[in-house]
């Protein structure tokens, strides 16, 4: 049995833990061989492979990326992109396909899956808002380092008596910036969830002077909405999948604070693609392996159309077609606790 691995859209910490860890149980434990595609679904539109065996896979563990590289290309795009891949699965005598991606590749693994792709899911964003899996590996890396700018920031914000903002990844959810902001002791945290009203930050920084506390942090998602005006987008183009490009919500939410309260100083940081590059943490590290691991046991199984899930400590599947298209956002209660230390 041939087993073809590939990775889809933004990259997250622990893919290459993912690769190496379907790879080794696939050969070690079940006999099969298995074969790198290369840059998500394009490599099975163009049929590009890399060779994927134990040596190649060795010290994988650690290394930020994708060794296969990633792709946001959809198939659907074009008129004979899914019959291309169903055309190169045939031709290179592959059996069966994990795919590592978010809820795009997945989708997309699910529309072929119907067309007769054997094919399973790893859920994988950063973003930590996928459905149907409490934790996607790479969200508490992003969170990490979220949490270490908020310390760096803190001490230069309170020497400096300022308001600083800063912008964290998480597209339409405000995992990244809940949990960072929580950690790192934000004084507001602002998430798509919940519009915002700079009125209302203005009257938490005004608190917090009050009580002697010159300096704040505000930690805001790239999805977060002021109330009052259109979502902030720093390009219009869409992706393959229809994805507009996000970031500039914290420039919007400076420039305004200082419209707003004309003795109150302001510095934005966008942390961009810094949370997403380098090693994973090892909660990533060890969560990435055990949904390589059971990714290839779907496999072995012949649980086609499933994705591996993570529920409490135990991994298990569910069918694609109950997951994709449904967003997992922040739960309320998480937003309660961030609240009490708002101002
Ligand atoms: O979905 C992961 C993510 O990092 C989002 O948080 C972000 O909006 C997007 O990808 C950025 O994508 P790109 O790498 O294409 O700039």
């Amino acid at each position: 049995m041939k087993v073809g691995i590939l990775s889809g859209g933004g990259d997250a910490p622990g893919i290459n833990a993912v690769i190496r860890a379907v790879v080794r149980k696939a050969i070690q434990e079940y006999g099969f061989e298995t074969v790198g595609i290369r840059d998500g679904w394009r490599g099975l539109v163009e049929g590009e492979f890399i060779p994927l065996d134990l040596n190649a896979t060795s010290g994988l563990l650690p290394r930020g990326g994708s060794v296969l590289g990633t792709s946001r290309t959809n198939p659907f795009k074009s008129e004979d992109g899914p019959q291309r891949v169903l055309n190169n699965v045939k031709k290179h005598n592959i059996d069966g396909v994990v795919a590592i991606g978010g809820d795009d590749t997945l989708g997309v693994a699910y529309k072929l899956y119907e067309m007769g792709l054997k094919c399973v899911g790893v859920p994988k964003t950063i973003d930590n808002d996928l459905a149907g899996t409490d934790y996607t590996f790479g969200f508490q890396t992003a969170v990490s380092i979220a949490c270490e700018a908020l310390d760096k920031l803190h001490t230069t914000a309170e020497a400096h008596h300022r308001v600083i903002i800063l912008e964290v990844m998480g597209r339409y959810t405000g995992w990244i910036a809940m949990w960072a902001g929580i950690a790192g002791g934000a004084d507001a945290i602002l998430i798509p969830e919940e519009p915002f009203d700079v009125k209302e930050t203005c009257k938490i920084i005004r608190k917090r002077q009050k009580r002697g506390r010159n300096f704040s942090l505000i930690v805001v998602a790239e999805g977060a909405k002021p109330k009052d005006s259109e979502e902030i987008v720093y390009s219009s183009r869409v992706d393959e999948f229809g994805h507009a490009r996000l970031g500039g919500v914290g420039y919007h939410l400076g420039k305004e604070i200082e419209r707003l309260c004309e003795d109150i100083e302001t510095r934005v940081v966008v942390l961009g693609h810094l949370q997403r590059g380098g090693s994973p943490i090892p909660f990533d590290r060890v969560i990435a392996t055990r949904y390589g691991l059971a990714a290839i046991d779907l496999v072995h199984e012949g649980k086609y159309g499933h994705m591996v899930a993570l529920r409490g400590n135990d991994f298990i599947s569910v069918p694609l077609k109950g997951v994709i298209g449904r967003r997992k956002t922040v739960d309320s209660k998480l937003i309660e606790v961030a609240k009490v230390f708002f101002g």
